[in-house]
């Protein structure tokens, strides 16, 4: 790839990763520049890192959408190419045979949400959006609206465990309290399930009887760190995708 990648950047919280990513880019380690930065959390403050860096900054409040769409109805909000049936037999997050009106809430909900994403998303030029501690699922109605070339992925995520072992919301968390004596982390491509998309890198760490959650948590952080830009630069190489 002979001009530098452009890469979009979502989070929801402390973006040291997205720190480490706009650090990475201005040492030139990465050959990408990021062209935005959205959360789905407002005042958070990954957002300052990105504003100080001179990065484009948008909130899409996914908790006041979830809740007016509970409150004030759904169907009427859905975006005018969301089907339903389409989404149910694609995603692959939940056993939506278990609670079907729950499942149809979360999936139509979600669309809501991520229509309001791509419309933000989608005004930038984007080679690669990169989620740097988003911590929303994304289902496969704004999946294919990203990925829109057959067999190429376009969305990167890290997760604080070594997959697939841990996946969901709490990598560290759940490492810690089954005892591992190996911690880790892993960058991977979206796929329709949670965590399952194939994996482009990995990093692990010792975990000593004497170490409490932070400790495993710190040391867990300082390997995203290298990680995450590290399997950016494979993308921007043209080496994956
Ligand atoms: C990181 O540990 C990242 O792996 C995790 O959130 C943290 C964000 O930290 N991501 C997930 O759990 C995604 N499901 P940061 O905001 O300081 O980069």
């Amino acid at each position: 790839m002979g001009e530098r990648l452009k890469v979009g950047t979502l989070i929801s919280g402390g973006g040291t990763n997205l720190q480490a990513i706009i650090d990475a880019c201005a040492a030139g380690k990465i050959d990408a520049d990021i062209t935005f930065t959205g959360s789905d959390v407002p005042g958070v403050k990954g957002l300052e890192r990105a504003k100080t860096a001179g990065i484009d900054t948008f909130v899409v409040d996914y908790a006041d959408i979830i809740r007016s769409c509970r409150d004030e109805g759904l169907d009427d909000r859905l975006p005018g190419d969301f089907s339903l049936r389409e989404i149910q037999a694609k995603q692959q997050l939940m056993d939506a045979g278990k609670d079907p009106q729950k499942a149809a809430f979360f999936l139509k909900s979600r669309a809501v949400a991520e229509r309001a994403l791509l419309d933000k998303i989608l005004s930038y030029d984007m080679d690669l959006l990169v989620l740097a501690g988003f911590m929303r699922v994304l289902t496969p109605y704004f999946i294919d609206r990203i990925n829109t070339a057959p067999g190429k992925h376009r969305i990167m995520n890290i997760h604080p465990a070594l997959l697939p072992a841990f996946p969901g919301t709490d990598g560290y968390g759940d490492t810690f309290r089954y005892g591992c004596k190996i911690g880790g982390c892993t960058v991977h491509f979206i796929d329709y399930g949670e965590d399952t998309g194939p994996i482009i890198g990995q990093k692990a760490f010792e975990i000593l009887d004497t170490d409490t959650l932070d400790d495993i948590k710190r040391k867990g952080l300082e390997q995203e760190w290298a990680l995450y830009p590290a399997c950016i630069q494979k993308f921007a190489a043209g080496d994956i995708g």
